[in-house]
């Protein structure tokens, strides 16, 4: 296990006193990527968050020597390693030098990562995966369960067969810190999603048994600008629900809903709302539904109504267990909910898939590409500059996240419905997708024709 003895740059020039080494090159600089949590009482206050790239982009080499603790194959070199205690004294882990060469940038409370670098001409395959850490250097714990996560999107480049994800998996808070490894989290290590992962390192320690790194995985959104899914995939020990009882609008019948042009756009930034219900609306009961929400143009988009479950719009405890036999031998929503109560790690990264071409996402039932069109080497020939872009993070009671703008202005399609003189209302009649309700709403009640007045919860409804 490669050796830090403290976290700072400052730290690194404190005489080392043990024979344990720690990796003097480089120090880790988190990035700065400032998020929100809010309440419906006190607003939003900012956080002081920022990401760190996964452990395994990290330089691990021989204490005194610059040569690897990797072996050519890019294993971990046994005799170095041959167990946790002897390799925390033979190598040290290494800092990232320069975030924006893994392809990860910030810019105020944006974060970007690119699937491809370019360097004197040459391209390399990036493809970062970050995680949110709090101010004290763990990861931020996000406790999801009767609350909402909301961010921005820019997925307008993300071809066929890129997956610009951003996501939850109940990693340890720490990422494992110990004493054979002082970086711990933010240093990136404790990875693991309800894939099972075998990896080198497992919870922060060295992985001699070839375990699998398996732990409950929220995935909120795993998109491009051609498809969108959105997967619960609960775990119990190291079972868990691969597959996944997801929504993806496409899938569900619905083709013209999400995509270029689409009725969420996603040639256009998009606002992404995911909400936990639970039973009793508390936010310990038991989770019942997992909503979806968009904003675009500072109007509210309802998630698409699935043509092949009538009637379908969310991701509801009975739909999950009827249509996924994994998740109701799991437990289903229930076993999701404990994990977002427990607390998770939000994750971002953008990928693409040599095996399968991302055709689980975007192709056959579940988008519109074509089977072949997610074939790296094509994107890489025709597409480097693809990127990812999350944005304006917040999270916290339901319906506090966000705030419509700009949908009281009537639109087009009201005023001429008005034109019949028989059907004009009295009284000021809200617009398609404007409020009609909600508590302290104080403006109009009605809807124009043929919209009708919803409730999407207690402090906002909207004429659909
Ligand atoms: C973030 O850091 C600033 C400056 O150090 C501090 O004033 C603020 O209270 C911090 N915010 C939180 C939520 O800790
Ligand atoms: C492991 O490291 C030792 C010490 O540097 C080296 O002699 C040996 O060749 C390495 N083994 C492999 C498989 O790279
Ligand atoms: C590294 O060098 C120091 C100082 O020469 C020495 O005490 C230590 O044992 C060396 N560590 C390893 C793992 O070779
Ligand atoms: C991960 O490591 C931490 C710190 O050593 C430990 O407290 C925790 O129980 C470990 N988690 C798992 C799942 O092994
Ligand atoms: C929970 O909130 C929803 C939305 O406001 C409401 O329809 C439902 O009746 C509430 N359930 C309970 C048990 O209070
Ligand atoms: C997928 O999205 C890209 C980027 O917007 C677009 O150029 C392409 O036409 C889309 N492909 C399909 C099959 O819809």
């Amino acid at each position: 296990m490669a050796q830090k003895l403290a976290f700072t740059a400052f730290a690194a020039l404190i005489p080392l006193i043990t024979a344990q080494q720690i990796g003097t090159d480089t120090p880790e600089v988190n990035l700065p990527l400032p998020t929100w949590k809010c309440t419906t009482s006190g607003g939003c206050v900012q956080q002081n968050t920022s990401i760190v790239l996964d452990w395994n982009f990290h330089w691990i080499h021989q204490v005194n020597s610059s040569a690897s603790c990797a072996t050519s194959t890019g294993a971990i070199n046994s005799t170095l390693c041959p167990d946790e205690a002897t390799c925390a004294k033979n190598c040290a882990i290494e800092g990232i030098p320069n975030y924006a060469s893994s392809g990860v940038a910030t810019s105020g409370d944006a974060l970007t990562l690119h699937q491809y670098t370019q360097s004197n001409g040459v391209t390399s395959n990036a493809s970062p995966r970050v995680y949110l850490l709090g101010a004290d250097g763990n990861y931020e714990m996000l406790q999801l369960l009767g609350q909402e996560l909301r961010f921005d999107a820019d997925v307008s480049t993300l071809v066929c067969g890129e997956n610009g994800a951003l996501y939850l998996s109940e990693m340890d808070a720490t990422g494992g810190r110990s004493q054979y490894n002082p970086g711990g989290a933010s240093y990136g290590s404790g990875y693991c999603d309800a894939q099972c992962p075998v990896q080198t390192w497992i919870n922060g320690t060295l992985n001699t048994n070839s375990q699998g790194a398996c732990c409950n995985e929220m995935d909120i959104w795993e998109a491009n600008a051609n498809a969108t899914a959105l997967t619960p995939h609960p775990c119990e020990g190291d079972t868990c629900d691969k597959s996944g009882c997801g929504f993806n609008p496409y899938a569900q019948g619905v083709h013209s809903y999400y995509g270029n042009g689409g009725t969420v756009d996603t040639l256009k930034p998009v606002t992404v709302i995911t909400q936990f219900y639970t039973s009793d609306n508390t936010t310990t009961g038991s989770l019942s539904e997992i909503r979806r929400l968009y904003m675009q143009d500072g109007k509210l988009i309802q998630n698409a109504v699935s043509t092949s479950t009538a009637g379908l719009d969310s991701i509801t405890a009975s739909w999950c267990t009827s249509s996924d036999a994994s998740a109701a031998s799991l437990g289903g929503l229930t076993t999701m909910g404990q994990a977002l109560g427990r607390g998770m790690v939000l994750i971002f990264s953008i990928w693409n898939d040599g095996g399968q071409f991302m055709n689980w996402l975007d192709s056959g039932s579940n988008g519109p590409c074509s089977s072949t069109a997610g074939n790296p080497a094509s994107i890489e020939a025709q597409t480097p500059g693809t990127y990812a872009t999350f944005s304006n993070i917040r999270w916290g009671d339901i319906g506090s996240t966000f705030e419509e703008s700009g949908a009281s202005s009537p639109s087009s399609t009201a005023m001429s419905t008005s034109t019949s003189t028989t059907t004009v209302a009295k009284s000021p009649a809200q617009s398609q997708y404007g409020q009609c309700g909600g508590n302290g709403w104080a403006g109009p009640t009605a809807c124009a024709a043929p919209h009708t007045c919803t409730l999407l919860n207690p402090y906002y409804s909207q004429c659909l």
